[in-house]
């Protein structure tokens, strides 16, 4: 008989665990049966022995079965899913999937909400008026075989057991596991059912991962997973150093995404999406799309379009605006040299942007705007930063938390690659 105590036991004592009890712990788990003390103490077992590919492999099949897994061979086009492991001022999401669909491939966007530091793609899409989030299986279908992009919220039945889990995980400092991570992350997606997917495993400050070497770790870990249940995944290692643009919070974004898809937006941001869009392109087996044309001639922009109001939002209505602003200055003449992105989201999360615990409401408007970048030349006295709040008792804090975080400097330094590495089975 398989007892809770006894599969702690083993990874508390540097052991393996066995399929069977990998089924029978997620299983019961799931059910109730083993407690959320239990699991906590498993959870840190495995952050601190690690698991062998093989648990992982297991524990992320564990998890897939504890849920449903959506069919979508009736779209009848390429699906293909793009994760991100989470950063600051990653919008990408918003412009990647229209712009993917104009290509006739149909992009499933599952997303979640934003918890601590990093943003959350549906957080981020509600501040559009009348966007909906929450869909059923097939409205899903039906908006894939029509426009081809949908971004809403996972359903509960989708992979529950890592619902629970990672909750638990948030409260027990044991996120940033790599075994636990890639299981988690890729439990849901193939769970999903797309044929394809692209990771877009974030490295630096900003980032679960700050070093490069654990980065692509992980990113060896989920490409594996894919591999292992006949899904084709590659990823690409890319800078989380500095906030990615020039916006962090929910509206703000949403308005640099819009610039993006009518063929501006801030370089980086831009780079990132069309690397982005060719792999999942690739995967795909359209190699020679062209995403950066369809970024510049209206063709994303009008799938955006219908995307968002397939979803009920309204289009061109304006975006909210926090009620208040403060900016923060440049003392000296010189280039901007850094800007943390670790700093930038924890301040935009106090500004309101983000949320301490599942559930809370977030502010739609607040949130940061870089006014000179990593890279630029400043004068004193001129604007380096605007933090927007609709509740000004916030700006202490969030200047705080800048402090010493942003630097500036004598000589030029420029931004360096976006995309820094890029791992296939
Ligand atoms: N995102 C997830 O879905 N799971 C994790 O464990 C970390 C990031």
């Amino acid at each position: 008989m398989i007892t809770a105590v006894d599969v702690i036991r083993t990874k508390r004592d540097g052991g393996e665990l066995s399929t069977a009890q990998i089924d029978w712990v997620i299983d019961a788990y799931t059910k109730g049966s083993v407690a959320d003390e239990q699991m906590s103490a498993l959870a840190m077992a495995i952050f601190l022995n690690g698991a062998k590919p093989r648990e992982i492999a297991d524990w992320t099949a564990a998890m897939i079965r504890s849920g449903i897994t959506l069919d979508l061979s009736s779209v009848g086009r390429p699906c293909v899913d793009k994760h991100s492991t989470g950063g600051v001022g990653d919008k990408i999401t918003l412009p990647l999937a229209p712009l993917v669909a104009v290509f006739d491939v149909a992009v499933p966007q599952l997303s979640g909400r934003g918890l601590g530091h990093t943003g959350g793609t549906l957080d981020k899409l509600e501040s559009i008026p009348g966007f909906q989030v929450d869909m059923t299986e097939a409205q899903v279908l039906e908006q894939l075989k029509d426009i081809g992009a949908v971004i809403c919220a996972a359903t509960g039945d989708l992979a529950p057991a890592d619902k629970k889990l990672y909750a638990l995980r948030d409260i027990t400092s044991t996120v940033e596991a790599i075994p636990l991570i890639a299981s988690s992350i890729m439990c849901k997606k193939i769970a999903e059912g797309a044929d394809a997917i692209v990771l877009d495993v974030k490295v630096g400050s900003g980032a679960f991962m700050k070093e490069f070497a654990q980065a692509r770790e992980l990113a060896e870990t989920m490409v594996r997973l894919g591999a292992d249940h006949g899904v084709d995944t590659r990823a690409l290692l890319t800078d989380m150093s500095i906030p990615l643009g020039r916006t962090a919070g929910n509206a703000l974004e949403v308005r640099e995404s819009v610039e993006v898809l009518a063929g501006g937006g801030p370089e980086d941001v831009v780079e990132l999406t069309v690397a982005l869009a060719e792999e999942m392109l690739a995967a795909a087996g359209k190699p020679d799309a062209d995403p950066a044309a369809a970024l510049r001639d209206g063709r994303a922009m009008d799938k955006w379009r219908k995307m968002i109001a397939a979803q009920g939002g309204e289009v061109d209505a304006p975006l909210p605006v926090a009620r208040e602003f403060e900016e923060i200055t440049a003392d000296a003449d010189g280039f901007v040299t850094e800007m943390d992105a670790y700093a930038v989201g924890v301040a935009a999360w106090r500004l309101g942007a983000g949320r301490e615990r599942q559930g809370q409401p977030v502010q739609a408007g607040a949130g940061i705007e870089i006014l000179k970048a990593v890279g630029e030349p400043v004068k004193a006295g001129e604007t380096v930063l605007r933090l927007h709040t609709d509740t000004p008792e916030r700006f202490a804090a969030a200047k705080e938390t800048l402090e010493g975080q942003w630097k500036i400097g004598g000589e030029p330094a420029k931004r360096g690659p976006i995309v820094l590495d890029r791992v296939t089975a």
